[in-house]
């Protein structure tokens, strides 16, 4: 540590926003190049408590979080490319280890996962990267990233110091390596800075020493195998020497002076600037409108306003650098959506899940050049603050005799409240004229703002054939036979969202039977002598509580408030109408919708989380035994989505649950080289999985979020264009009885969205 090195004579210097004289920034100590390596100007990239430094100059880090998970390679250069010029000098990822490392050790950066590829896009237009390597991520992802075998390696507990799992860390970072390596800032290579784990403070309560002791060894593991080359970071709970950073929707002036009375080492790096929030199922967070129906509104989500105000205030404070999470969100294709979230992730952003810049991404644009030309002042000169007669703070930025002042006026704190309107910050730069005003310029970027128009592309419905999937008697073959349900997982090793559980019931008094599953995971269909009879009602919890009943040897700890939330959050109870006397067949699907991002979604470590049915099944009170288990729909088992041209497809009949649709569309070469954005219209389906020409587009689920519209959480689907040819395929796997006649397939073509 070299925290003896620095005397901070000025360490006062944000006591305070409105009272304190703020330190000039280049009165400072020495940078040094990474967080105990000796300090050294010209390195490529150094930091001090004002501001990191790239090649001994210091610059503002205005970063923006982009998952090239969450796009297709094609879109990368111009993800890129409209980043930059909308401001941005950085691009901050996850690289998701699950995405890597699919199967046990089986690595993969090829292709859509060629993280080095995408590393030299960054490079080719001179943008830092600030890679969030994990191993854990979180994002809403599928396991927080984790590839899902690591559940099942013997004795492991995930997160702390268990040996099984640290030994698959250590592997996992050694190959990663060989990818990041030749690509860091030090070797020339975009890669500036490295964030190992990820929000520790959210589950160290549980882990106690043990996980302190693990953050400690991330920080080494970092070291030895090389990232530490550059700055590593940790967000919200570091330890063991890396930059320790802050997250949240503002920073205000508070939080930053706690985070200085602990630590007086590192820049304020915001790593995680919300400018709205993730859907999950069921629930659409919005802090506006949304009519996803009609014309697009582009002031959804937070107010841009907001963002700029937080933003000004964090630089006023002392901010070094900050980070959108996101800046663009994206797509969770196939099976890559943790647990209850959308398929689409375009957390009302900059840039639109297409990648298209949104108004508020030219508003932050704005802002973002704004900034720049004031950045000298902001990261040399001497500031002083006051308050306005009128009780505004002003903040002068003072830089060889020329001044750049920052008004703010508005309540810290209250930045989400309902009226951003009455809130304003302004920018005089050092020509003596305004150069950015938060209401101002939100009027001149809507007066110039297009709303960018969908049309459907085929005029004629598409033609759609049918083939059932057939209901597990058929496939007894493949059953695993048990007294009790086998957890889900522990057979399909997360490869497919589907198992059928099946036994025979007993009914000895006519009428309404009560089904309970007590612990089950995450959606059943309950199937009667092959009738469907019932099913689980959405919405579903985020947050369920304890995935396992209490059990004395192990008492429970909860690590944060999400964990006591709920007590009954996998309770699935069914009533089951007009049963007659004698035996039925019982078959129950159960549909998993991701796994879990972190341990407070199962209130324990993330090694317990558990799909299907692993506590019984009761039927009036009396356990069920005598389980046979399927996993997989016979559609996966053989291939379906592949061969789809060698299945005897049926013509389309009356809507039935369990059916896998098809239709074949044809775009022309023409339609094919116009710069446009795809997407279906999934209107009048229910739940299941949509594949174009063998790509997974995501999970569907057109369940209603409750609010003014009863709209659905996702009615509109992405194709990205570099899926699509002249001759196409779509297929939909449909759980409910619900008809794809009248999806529609539509595009935007580029023009008004286009920067
Ligand atoms: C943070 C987490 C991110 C993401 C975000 C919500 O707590 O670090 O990975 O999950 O919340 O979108």
């Amino acid at each position: 540590m070299r925290l003896g090195k620095y005397n901070f004579a000025r360490r006062d210097f944000l006591k305070g926003a409105g009272a304190a004289i703020l330190g000039g920034r280049n009165l400072w100590a020495q940078p040094v190049l990474a967080s105990d390596t000796p300090g050294d100007q010209s390195a490529a990239v150094s930091f001090d408590p004002h501001s990191f430094l790239f090649n001994g100059k210091r610059k503002l880090l205005i970063s923006g979080e982009l998952h090239y998970a969450r796009s297709t390679r094609a879109m990368w250069p111009a993800l890129l490319d409209r980043s930059k010029a909308l401001g941005l000098n950085c691009i901050a990822t996850y690289v998701f280890w699950n995405l890597h490392e699919p199967e046990r050790d089986v690595y993969d950066f090829a292709g859509e996962r060629d993280l080095g590829h995408f590393l030299e896009l960054c490079k080719a237009r001179e943008i830092y990267v600030f890679l969030r390597v994990g191993p854990y991520c979180c994002a809403e992802w599928n396991y927080g990233g984790y590839p899902p075998y690591l559940r099942d390696e013997p004795n492991i507990t995930i997160r702390t110091m268990s040996p099984p799992y640290l030994a698959r860390v250590e592997k996992y970072f050694e190959r990663l390596a060989n990818e990041v390596n030749p690509h860091l800032a030090t070797r020339g290579g975009p890669v500036a800075l490295i964030q190992v784990e990820n929000e520790y403070a959210n589950v160290a309560k549980r882990y106690g020493p043990q996980g302190q002791e693990y953050l400690r060894w991330m920080a080494h593991l970092a070291k030895q195998v090389g990232f530490a080359d550059v700055p590593t970071t940790m967000c919200e709970g570091a330890a063991g020497g890396p930059i320790s950073t802050v997250n949240g929707f503002e920073i205000t002036a508070k939080r930053i002076e706690e985070f200085r009375s602990k630590n007086d080492r590192d820049p304020l790096l915001w790593t995680e600037l919300y400018p709205s929030w993730y859907d999950t199922w069921g629930v659409k967070r919005e802090t506006g409108v949304v009519d996803n129906t009609k014309e697009w509104r582009p002031l959804w989500g937070r107010d841009p306003r907001s963002m700029a105000l937080a933003i000004l205030t964090f630089l006023a404070n002392g901010g070094a650098g900050w980070n959108y999470y996101m800046w663009h969100g994206g797509t969770n294709f196939g099976r890559n959506s943790m647990y209850l979230q959308t398929t689409s992730y375009d957390f009302r952003t900059a840039l639109d899940e297409y990648g298209r810049p949104t108004l508020k991404g030219v508003y932050l644009g704005r802002l973002h050049k704004a900034i720049q030309t004031c950045e000298a002042w902001f990261l040399e000169g001497k500031v002083s603050s006051t308050v306005t007669p009128a009780g505004a703070q002003r903040f002068a930025w003072n830089l060889n005799g020329r001044e750049v002042v920052l008004t703010l006026d508005y309540e810290p704190g209250a930045l989400n409240g309902p009226d951003p309107h009455a809130k304003s910050a302004k920018i005089v730069g050092p020509e003596g004229k305004t150069i950015f005003d938060t209401q101002g310029d939100l009027v001149e970027t809507q007066a110039a703002w297009k709303a960018p128009a969908w049309e459907p592309i085929h005029s004629a419905p598409l033609q759609w054939h049918a083939w059932s999937e057939p209901m597990p008697p058929s496939r007894a073959q493949k059953a695993v036979h048990s007294s009790q349900p086998v957890e889900q997982l522990l057979l399909t090793k997360d490869h497919t969202d589907y198992c059928w559980y099946s036994t025979k019931i007993d009914v000895k008094t006519a009428g309404p039977q009560e089904l309970l599953i007590p612990y089950g995971g995450d959606f059943f269909y309950i199937y009667l002598d092959g009738k469907l009879a019932a099913q689980t009602t959405a919405p579903l919890k985020e947050d369920r509580g304890p995935i396992t009943p209490e059990d004395p040897a192990h008492p429970r700890i909860n690590a944060n408030s999400l964990e006591s939330r709920s007590t009954d959050g996998y309770r699935h109870e069914f009533n089951l109408s007009d049963v007659v006397v004698g035996t039925h067949r019982l078959d129950i699907l159960a549909t998993a919708l991701g796994m879990i991002k972190g341990d407070w979604q199962i209130a324990s470590p993330m090694n317990f989380e558990r799909k299907g049915i692993w506590e019984g099944v009761l039927l009036n009170g009396a356990q069920l035994n005598d389980w046979d288990m399927i996993p997989f729909l016979a559609g996966e088992t053989i291939g379906l989505v592949k061969q789809a041209s060698s299945i005897q497809w049926s013509t389309l009949g009356a809507p039935k649950p369990l059916c896998w649709y098809k239709t074949e569309f044809q775009l022309s070469a023409g339609t094919l080289a116009a710069d446009a954005d795809y997407r279906l219209n999934a209107a009048g389906l229910g739940k299941g999985m949509l594949f174009l020409n063998g790509h997974g587009v995501g999970r569907h689920w057109l369940v209603v979020s409750p609010g003014p519209d009863n709209l659905p959480t996702q009615q509109f689907y992405h194709l990205p264009k570099s899926w699509l040819s002249t001759e196409n395929t779509l297929i939909v796997f449909e759980e409910q009885a619900a008809s794809p006649k009248a999806v529609q397939l539509e595009r935007r073509r580029a023009g008004a969205a286009s920067i």
